[in-house]
């Protein structure tokens, strides 16, 4: 009796553990997968098989608090289940903003958007991951989401202004979107108040790499943001000044030691330069302002207030390394650029739209007519200066024909061994073009002093700190 008790005992021990372990394979349909969540309650973790794909024919939804879907094992590679948007004029592929919907998990999988080659932007619907609405907590980490249909790989959105807390995490990100005319998708878009997004790799999003929609006391660190073969308008995107009220609310927001590369070349093409197969750069790095992003005017003369932006590194091939205009109460301290850069692109048809015409590309642009309050400071070795000038609509721009040898040398192409000079960086050993729109090496890391430029209201700007050697064009 007592042996035929342990045996039931043990056998239904392991079959529970069998049970709880065992992956969902991808012969459950969508409505499946769905019920299994929806029955499964608080708690329940969806875990998917690795290698497997799941064609989905409508948004799986979240249903209760702490629920979890990831890829049983929690690989980070190939390996990661992927859930695949099939459905017809379908964009969201897992949806967690309803209401009571707190903690919720979405770990180690792949979204594939699965938007074609052929095929224009969604214009309606959501982007691949939508995440945020009325909720705390949740949590995505080591997803892979590309190929959006929508405009987003990755939105967490503000709720009625009561999300808070979201951690995006170790995520690769992109391709998101195309580079033609409003086919753009950003990589990461960020709406949701005291949220942490770090360690995430973002590679060819097409509109921003991460735009923060204020999203107040949020943090920015530690991303990488590169473009391989597309162009991106924005790195790191400052610029709307909505949802979150009063316009322009960036208070408390922090972008810290993220890590943006513009294109570099693709092959040989001068001393120090090259062309670029897919004509990609970045077209501003850290874009700050509406101003800087819409030449409409349509926030009249709301600003974005009251972030901090520090420690971030650039490098490659950009119009503009940062734009700034239209801001309010940013410091913006020890930014800096890092092997080899270059500022360029020629302006586009939509330039002349407006009634100014932006400055031409530079490493680090300012309007001061439009800024308030302003603690600006740079490395004091920094390469590069701000440069006075109109700062208004700069995603005008167009890169460069991909076979000019505008692109710098870098990121994996003709980059040296830096062993032979890992203190004074790669400059000294670099011939440059004679031409103020480009420079090499330059290393922003070893800098304790620094310049000081204090703006303080709109007319009374004091810059203190020269030029170094940029012409530039006041407009
Ligand atoms: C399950 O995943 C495998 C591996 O990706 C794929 O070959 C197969 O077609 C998928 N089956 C279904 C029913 O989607
Ligand atoms: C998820 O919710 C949406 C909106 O309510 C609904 O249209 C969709 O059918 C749901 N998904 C599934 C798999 O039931
Ligand atoms: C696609 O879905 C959107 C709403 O999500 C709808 O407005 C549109 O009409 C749909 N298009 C087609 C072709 O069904
Ligand atoms: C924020 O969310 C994370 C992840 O769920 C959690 O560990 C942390 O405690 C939360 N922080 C606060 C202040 O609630
Ligand atoms: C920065 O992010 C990378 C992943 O891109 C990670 O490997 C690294 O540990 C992070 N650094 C810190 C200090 O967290
Ligand atoms: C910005 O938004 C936060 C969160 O809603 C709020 O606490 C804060 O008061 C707002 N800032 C200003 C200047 O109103
Ligand atoms: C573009 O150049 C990169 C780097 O050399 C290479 O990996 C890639 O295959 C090239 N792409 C095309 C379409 O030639
Ligand atoms: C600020 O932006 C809002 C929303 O676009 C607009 O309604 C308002 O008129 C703008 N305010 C100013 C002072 O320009
Ligand atoms: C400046 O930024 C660089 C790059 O993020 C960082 O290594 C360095 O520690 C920062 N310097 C200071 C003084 O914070
Ligand atoms: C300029 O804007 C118009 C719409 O206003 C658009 O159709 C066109 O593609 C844009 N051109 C470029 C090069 O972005
Ligand atoms: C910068 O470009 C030069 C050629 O001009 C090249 O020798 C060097 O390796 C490049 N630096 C980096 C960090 O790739
Ligand atoms: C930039 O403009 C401000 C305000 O008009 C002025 O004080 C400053 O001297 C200018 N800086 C340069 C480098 O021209």
């Amino acid at each position: 009796m007592r042996l035929n008790l342990l045996t039931l005992f043990s056998s239904m021990t392991l079959s529970s553990i069998l049970a709880s372990a065992a992956c969902t394979s991808n012969t459950t349909d969508t409505s499946g997968l769905q019920k299994l969540i929806h029955d499964g309650g608080a708690g329940y973790k969806l875990q998917l098989c690795a290698g497997q794909t799941y064609e989905l024919s409508e948004q799986l939804n979240y249903t209760a608090m702490n629920q979890e879907i990831s890829t049983e094992g929690y690989p980070t590679d190939g390996t990661r289940a992927t859930l695949k948007m099939v459905g017809f004029n379908k964009t969201t592929a897992v949806m967690a903003q309803d209401p009571g919907l707190s903690g919720a998990k979405l770990m180690n999988i792949q979204i594939n958007g699965n938007r074609l080659d052929n095929e224009d932007i969604y214009t309606a619907g959501g982007g691949n991951i939508e995440f945020g609405g009325q909720n705390q907590n949740q949590i995505i980490e080591y997803v892979k989401s590309y190929d959006p249909r929508g405009w987003s790989c990755l939105h967490l959105s503000e709720g009625t202004f009561n999300c808070l807390n979201i951690t995006v995490q170790n995520n690769d990100i992109g391709p998101c979107g195309r580079d033609y005319f409003q086919n753009w998708a950003d990589g990461i878009s960020l709406s949701c108040a005291d949220s942490l997004v770090q360690n995430n790799n973002i590679v060819d999003a097409t509109d921003g790499g991460i735009v923060v929609f204020g999203a107040p006391s949020s943090t920015i660190k530690n991303n990488t943001i590169s473009v391989k073969t597309r162009t991106m308008l924005g790195g790191i995107n400052m610029v709307d000044v909505l949802p979150w009220l009063p316009e322009g609310n960036f208070s408390g927001t922090t972008v810290e030691g993220n890590t943006i590369h513009g294109g570099f070349a693709t092959s040989m093409g001068d001393n120090s330069m090259g062309p670029n197969n897919a004509s990609a750069i970045i077209k501003i790095g850290i874009a700050v302002g509406p101003n800087v992003w819409f030449s409409d005017g349509r926030y009249g003369t709301n600003k974005s207030t009251g972030a901090i932006i520090k420690d971030n590194v650039f490098s490659g091939a950009f119009a503009f390394g940062m734009g700034v205009s239209s801001a309010k109460d940013f410091t913006i301290s020890n930014n800096s650029f890092t092997g080899n850069t270059s500022f360029i692109g020629t302006y586009g048809p939509n330039c002349t739209s407006s009634s100014k015409t932006p400055h031409e590309p530079t490493a680090l642009l300012l309007e001061p007519s439009s800024i308030e309050n302003l603690d600006l400071t740079l490395p004091s070795d920094s390469k590069f200066n701000f440069v006075n000038g109109t700062a208004l609509g700069l995603t005008c721009f167009m890169p460069p024909a991909k076979d000019q040898n505008s692109w710098p040398y870098g990121d994996g192409f003709n980059s040296q061994p830096s062993s032979s000079s890992t203190t004074s960086g790669t400059g000294s050993s670099t011939t440059s073009p004679a031409t103020t729109q480009s420079a090499s090496g330059g290393d922003g890391k070893k800098s304790s002093a620094f310049k000081s430029i204090s703006i303080n209201g709109i007319f009374s700007s004091t810059i203190i700190a020269g030029i170094l050697g940029a012409v530039f064009i006041i407009l």
